[in-house]
């Protein structure tokens, strides 16, 4: 890439409009004592508003050297408890789970210009709980769990469509069979902010803050 079509990139991003459209207002003096309350609200604005995808995350955790990783799931339960995502045990991000059981979410509703984050301690939730996971998946999801190889190299598309398909002959002999890798994992929030864009770019964040049992509240300098 030349310099000059550098400062076109440069100059085509900084051309591009963010959150020039209405965005709602943040009132924190009414947010509730329980962030989980809040995130369904705003979880709910979204999914009534018809963002596609709007249960999607992404998901950050640590490999063995420290060095960090990311990529999207799908929330899959959310309570007082905590946030909830399920994935196979032998994939990196579950290797790297089993080794730094900590990881941060984040979701971002473009439409609303709202983004939450959320860290925690990690759980993998009881053997019956992530079975009642794996078999809610579609046929095909479950035979390419159970295949195992989730993000290693692919060196014959070939070979992957006859493993798929006897996976799934497998699954279809035998509907009840379930991953004992597939995993259901719990985040145990200790920190959730959230985070309101407004046009004048006075941003409003508000940041829930594990105390013992219960939450403090503060807002945060944008
Ligand atoms: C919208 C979306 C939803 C996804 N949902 C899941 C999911 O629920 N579980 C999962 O294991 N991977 C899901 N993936 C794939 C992951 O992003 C990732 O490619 C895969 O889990 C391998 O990650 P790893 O190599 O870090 O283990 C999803 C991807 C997208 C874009």
């Amino acid at each position: 890439m030349t310099e000059s079509d550098a400062s076109t990139v440069r100059a085509w991003l900084r051309g591009i409009e963010v959150f020039s459209r209405p965005m709602p207002a943040f009132a924190t003096d009414r947010a509730p004592a329980e962030p989980s309350e809040l995130f369904l609200t705003w979880l709910t604005d979204a999914v009534e508003a018809g963002v596609p995808d709007p249960h999607a995350m992404t998901l950050s955790t640590v490999d063995e050297a420290g060095d960090p990783d990311s990529r999207v799931l799908i929330l899959k339960d959310v309570g007082p408890e905590g946030f909830r995502f399920a994935g196979h045990s032998a994939s990196p991000k579950g290797v790297q789970l089993s080794g730094a059981p900590r990881a941060a979410l984040t979701f971002y509703w473009a439409e609303f210009g709202r983004q939450v984050r959320v860290r925690g301690a990690v759980r993998p939730e009881p053997a019956e709980r992530s079975a009642a996971d794996f078999l809610a998946r579609s046929a095909t999801a479950r035979a390419e769990a159970l295949l195992g190889r989730q993000s290693r190299y692919l060196a014959d598309p070939d070979s992957r469509d006859r493993a798929l398909r006897n996976s799934l002959a497998r699954i279809e002999a035998e509907p009840e069979l379930v991953d004992p890798a597939w995993t259901l994992y719990t985040v145990l929030p200790d920190v959730v902010e959230f985070w309101q864009a407004a046009a004048t770019r006075v941003h409003v964040r508000l940041r829930y803050e594990k105390e013992g049992t219960g939450w403090q509240r503060r807002q945060l300098w944008s």
